[in-house]
């Protein structure tokens, strides 16, 4: 079993851990849109005086990890900024009932997560509600008949726009360079400004906490590729036409001699070693 899938522990009952951990996820986060940072302000009644009520009764600000796993980069970003809600979004339940656990666990009161998978962004979120969305290690689907499944398509940037806060910054972290460099075709396309981009977001940003995948992935020699965009002007129908032509195969942004590739992206091995192989094929053909 390869390292993209979660493993299911013996004795784990899915329902059972879900029903336990319930307090740690929203089942109807539809009723909160528009309303989150205040809905789920800790109001603890009796510890806040009047005055401070007045003037503090919401998160200053409200962050989203989409697919974020079992949970453990919004744990740690909570913990760092208890002014912040952070919301984590994943349509494996698996990983919801994981994360649940864990947040219940920290006793934080700045994280929740929700169980939903993207395309329930635009019902769950009012527009201009969030102040950042995450995308740590997204799913790649690196060939070209997967392409729309991505997080970072020009559909969904367009979506994401809409959620996001007019100073609203959207990051990708991810082990794969030519997933970061195809995101780049799309936000240019979709009217993103970058903010920064790295070749090695880990030294370059390491106040932010590094997710599961990081972790298992730095050990396996991978390397942090990011990108920060902000929503700046609105695309024009052309700039949306050019980005869809961007090549979609995440196989032509790697770089010509796949043989010198020190790491090879998640879910990229198995394309790179037949392309390996066929090249040395026609090279003994010749
Ligand atoms: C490679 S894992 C990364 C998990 C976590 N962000 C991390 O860095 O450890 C990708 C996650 O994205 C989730 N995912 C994939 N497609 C999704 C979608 N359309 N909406 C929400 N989550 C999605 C998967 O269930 C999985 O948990």
């Amino acid at each position: 079993m390869g390292i993209t899938h979660i493993r299911t522990p013996k004795n784990f009952v899915l329902e059972e851990r879900l029903e336990r951990y319930a307090d740690g996820f929203e089942t109807h986060p539809k009723t909160f849109a528009g309303a989150w940072a205040e809905a789920c302000y800790p109001l603890p009644c009796d510890a806040i005086n009047a005055s401070a009520r007045q003037h503090r009764n919401r998160f200053d600000r409200v962050e989203l990890d989409l697919g974020c796993g079992k949970g453990s980069f919004i744990i740690q970003m909570a913990q760092k900024h208890p002014g912040t809600l952070f919301l984590g979004m994943d349509s494996e339940p698996l990983c919801i009932a994981y994360a649940a656990q864990y947040i219940l666990e920290s006793g934080l009161r700045n994280v929740l997560v929700i169980p939903r998978g993207a395309d329930a962004l635009p019902e769950v979120f009012a527009p201009g509600e969030l102040d950042a969305i995450t995308l740590n290690f997204s799913t790649p689907y690196p060939r070209a008949h997967d392409a729309r499944r991505r997080l970072t398509t020009i559909d969904r940037l367009l979506v994401y726009r809409k959620v996001l806060a007019p100073s609203g910054t959207l990051m990708l972290r991810t082990d794969s360079q030519p997933l970061r460099d195809w995101t780049l075709t799309q936000l240019e396309a979709t009217g993103f400004r970058t903010l920064w981009v790295s070749d090695d977001a880990r030294a370059d940003h390491p106040e932010f906490p590094a997710s599961e995948y990081e972790t298992r992935l730095v050990e396996r020699g991978a390397r942090i590729w990011g990108v920060c965009a902000t929503p700046d002007r609105e695309p024009s129908p052309e700039q949306l036409a050019l980005g869809r032509k961007a090549n979609p195969s995440l196989m032509s942004y790697l770089p010509d001699d796949l043989e010198s590739l020190d790491y090879v992206p998640l879910g990229m091995e198995d394309a790179v070693k037949n392309a390996i192989n066929r090249r040395r094929r026609a090279a003994r053909r010749q």
